[in-house]
């Protein structure tokens, strides 16, 4: 898969490495020079640093890795999507990790609504981002939401074949609210009967 990272900071730049590993062409941007970035992913031959504006040209898939006070600007700068799939690793808490409060609104919608010619795929946020290289293949279950069957099953296989067990929360608003921020699934990792459980208590309270 050709997959561009906005953002090259420690999640962008785990990502890069971890689905580099796993055999995908990446490419990654931060906000400047991609000089800036020369060397650092020197070790694999299939981690291209491209300025920002190239990303949406080379890559099927883009990841959003920045902090949250960056997105609407970085949405902005990025244009029409074209329908791709935009995975949404970002958390909504500021500098010193503090909820930042969108009304109660799950922070993917928000992105969403942002940038609606995406396929919005919320992956990658619950945990401890370094595990995606450290903990590769021991079984981990790595959690998804999104309103876009195919696209869930397009990062799914992603994260399959990055070492990790994709499972399917729900919607943007059901399953983007469990793992936002404080969410019950956010925060560590779980086994799949814990999750299996959260998830049928918290679907039981919708109805
Ligand atoms: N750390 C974790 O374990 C973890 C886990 C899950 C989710 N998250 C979430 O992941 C997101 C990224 O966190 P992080 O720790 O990787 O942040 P970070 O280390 O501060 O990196 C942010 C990156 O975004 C880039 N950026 C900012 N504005 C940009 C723009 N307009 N265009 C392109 N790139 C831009 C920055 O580029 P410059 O260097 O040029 O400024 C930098 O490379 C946050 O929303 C965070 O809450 C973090």
């Amino acid at each position: 898969m050709k997959i561009g990272i906005i953002g090259a900071g420690t999640v962008g730049s785990v990502l890069a490495r971890s689905m580099a590993m796993s055999g995908h062409e990446v490419y990654i941007a931060n906000s400047r020079d991609p000089g800036t970035l020369s060397g650092v992913f020197s070790e694999f031959e299939t981690v291209h640093p491209v300025w920002k504006d190239d990303l949406k040209s080379v890559s099927e898939i883009l990841v959003l890795a920045v902090r949250w006070k960056d997105t609407g600007k970085v949405l902005e700068e990025l244009g029409d999507m074209g329908g791709r799939i935009l995975i949404d690793v970002t958390n909504n808490v500021d500098e010193s990790f503090d909820l930042i409060d969108l009304g109660g609104k799950p922070s993917s919608m928000v992105i969403q609504e942002l940038v609606p010619s995406a396929r919005v795929v919320k992956a990658f946020n619950t945990f401890k981002i370094s595990r995606y290289l450290d903990d590769r293949g021991k079984g981990i279950i790595s959690f998804l939401a999104g309103d876009d069957g195919q696209a869930l099953e397009t990062v799914s296989n992603l994260v399959t074949s990055m070492g990790f067990i994709p499972y399917i929360t729900g919607s943007l608003s059901f399953g983007g609210r469990l793992m936002n921020v404080k969410g019950r699934l956010a925060g560590k990792a779980r086994s799949k009967d814990e999750a299996d459980s959260i998830v049928r208590e918290e679907a039981a309270k919708e109805t």
